[in-house]
């Protein structure tokens, strides 16, 4: 199939295999940057068990069926059993005599049919990094280099950080596994853009011996390089913490100083970085922060909403106007569509037309534990008077039947809840005429700040969401701090002309 042509940073919503294989040309990526889920908290025994197809948390969380070992784990292990790549083939049915059906197995087979992708897809000049934990990295690591070759292995790069643990017998797990592999030995590398400062023993160690000459002919410090040295493979770089300006509230966010390091070494400014599995959208973020082009595939609306919030409050940068997003729905037949084929994506994705924070969980893998909020889905937080205290439209979303009582019960949440005294109901289908009355019952809440009235209860349709329609309430308080906005040195920059 000829790729769509995309002009110009895309962010994509959806799975990344069908993605890559509709949209993206071979050879055309300088720099891919993966982090694929893999919930390594689980018992790694479970992870080896053998399937029975009845685990009941199974169907909730909105990517996890990918990695259970099931009807299109089979079909895609059948796919690269008869495919063109002799080796991959040879790697997949070793890897299942031993590993047998159970999630690792699922988990590799899916990863070896995106890698098998990303290689493609990949410049002759380009690397991959892929981020994963030491429960599937030895795995992995045979995948990549069936599919990139052992010879285009560069490192495993370890990234250690801390945090509060204390196993009983064995040591703490306090690392990951980055996997850097190129598709030549003609890869960029930009090793004076990440150096880092010596060590203070490194430092002594070169005072101590002055009279031992560099090849360039310094002495004692000297002999050490200016611009400091070249990270070594292990990089101890702080996880986030939970009072970070960088957090989102993504559970598997990374940070920020992790992906410029691996994006400055490993492209150039103009290049194009993709990130297949882009959660929160930090390599989106790093990227764009360093004059880089992108692509960004997520499977989970709320991922791609946390990316154009970042965006957004980090870059000013908008989608439509200054990047392209594709496959979110964009008429009411699209929007029953996706409410047809998962409830919870839809409520995310509608959350998102109004800009609301979704309650619940702020990732695909906790979404699914969502039903304990009362009927509340989202929240729009404001600012409206001299204490600075903030204050909460409260949202409800429902994609089927909807009726009196259940706005009834938004009425009298916000009745209760002082600090949230606008709800906010959004359906797809039209409201009854007892429910427009309910509505109007509700009267105005009036902002001292604003002098401004604004009616308490709203109904918004999804019909009216898509025509333009926005919540009326105070402006929405922002929490990250703005970012310059990034300039391009070319104007070139926002064109990705594949
Ligand atoms: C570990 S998170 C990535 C976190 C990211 N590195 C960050 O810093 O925000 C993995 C992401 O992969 C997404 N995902 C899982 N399966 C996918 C698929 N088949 N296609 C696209 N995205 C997928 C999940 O929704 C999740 O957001």
């Amino acid at each position: 199939m000829t790729p769509t042509p995309l002009h110009r940073n895309t962010l994509f919503y959806g799975d990344n295999l069908p993605i890559l294989r509709d949209h993206i040309p071979d050879e055309s990526v300088d720099l891919i940057y993966l982090d694929p889920p893999f919930n390594s908290n689980r018992s790694y025994n479970v992870l080896f068990k053998s399937e029975s197809g009845n685990d009941p948390d199974s169907q909730i969380q909105a990517f996890d069926d990918t990695w259970h070992w099931g009807e299109s784990a089979e079909a895609m292990y059948d796919e690269l059993t008869h495919g063109q790549n002799q080796d991959v083939a040879g790697m997949i049915s070793a890897l299942r005599q031993f590993i047998h059906e159970n999630q690792m197995m699922a988990y590799l087979v899916m990863m070896a049919a995106r890698l098998i992708e990303l290689h493609r897809v990949l410049k002759p000049t380009g690397s991959l990094y892929l981020h994963c934990d030491p429960t599937a990295s030895h795995y992995l690591k045979v995948v990549l280099d069936t599919i990139f070759g052992v010879e285009n292995f560069r490192n495993e790069i370890v990234w250690c950080y801390t945090r509060p643990s204390s196993p009983v017998k064995q040591f703490p797990r306090t690392h990951d596994d980055l996997f850097f592999y190129t598709k030549t030995d003609r890869h960029t590398f930009n090793r004076d853009d990440v150096r880092i400062p010596y060590d203070e023993e490194t430092i002594a160690r070169s005072n101590r011996n002055p009279g031992n000459k560099s090849v360039m002919g310094g002495k004692g410090t000297d002999r050490l390089n200016p611009l400091g040295k070249i990270p070594e493979s292990w990089w101890p770089i702080p996880m986030l913490q939970g009072n970070s300006n960088e957090r989102l509230g993504y559970p598997t966010q990374k940070p920020l100083a992790l992906l410029e390091r691996i994006i400055q070494a490993s492209s150039n400014p103009g290049d194009i970085v993709l990130d297949p599995f882009s959660g929160c959208g930090t390599s989106i973020a790093a990227a764009q922060k360093l004059g880089r082009r992108w692509i960004g595939i997520d499977i989970t609306h709320l991922a791609i909403e946390a990316h154009k919030r970042r965006l957004r409050e980090h870059y000013t940068i908008e989608p439509g106007k200054d990047y392209d997003v594709i496959g979110e729905p964009e008429d009411l037949t699209s929007a029953r569509q996706l409410a047809r084929d998962d409830r919870y994506q839809f409520q995310w994705w509608a959350l998102s037309l109004i800009k609301a924070r979704p309650l619940g969980g702020s990732e695909g893998s906790k979404v699914g534990k969502k039903g304990s909020d009362k009927g509340i889905d989202g929240l729009i937080p404001f600012i409206d008077d001299a204490s600075k205290k903030l204050k909460h439209v409260i949202v409800s979303v429902k994609s089927g039947h909807v009726n009196s009582p259940m706005l009834r019960d938004l009425h009298g949440v916000i009745d209760r809840e002082v600090d949230a005294p606008i709800g906010v109901f959004i359906t797809l289908e039209e409201p009854t005429s007892d429910m427009k009355k309910e509505a109007v019952s509700a009267g105005f809440y009036k902002s001292d700040l604003w002098q401004k009235q604004y009616p308490r209860l709203q109904i918004l349709t999804i019909e009216q969401l898509l025509a333009g329609e926005e919540v009326k309430m105070p402006p929405q308080y922002g929490t990250f701090k703005k970012a310059e906005k990034v300039r391009f040195e070319d104007g070139t920059q926002s064109e990705l002309g594949l």
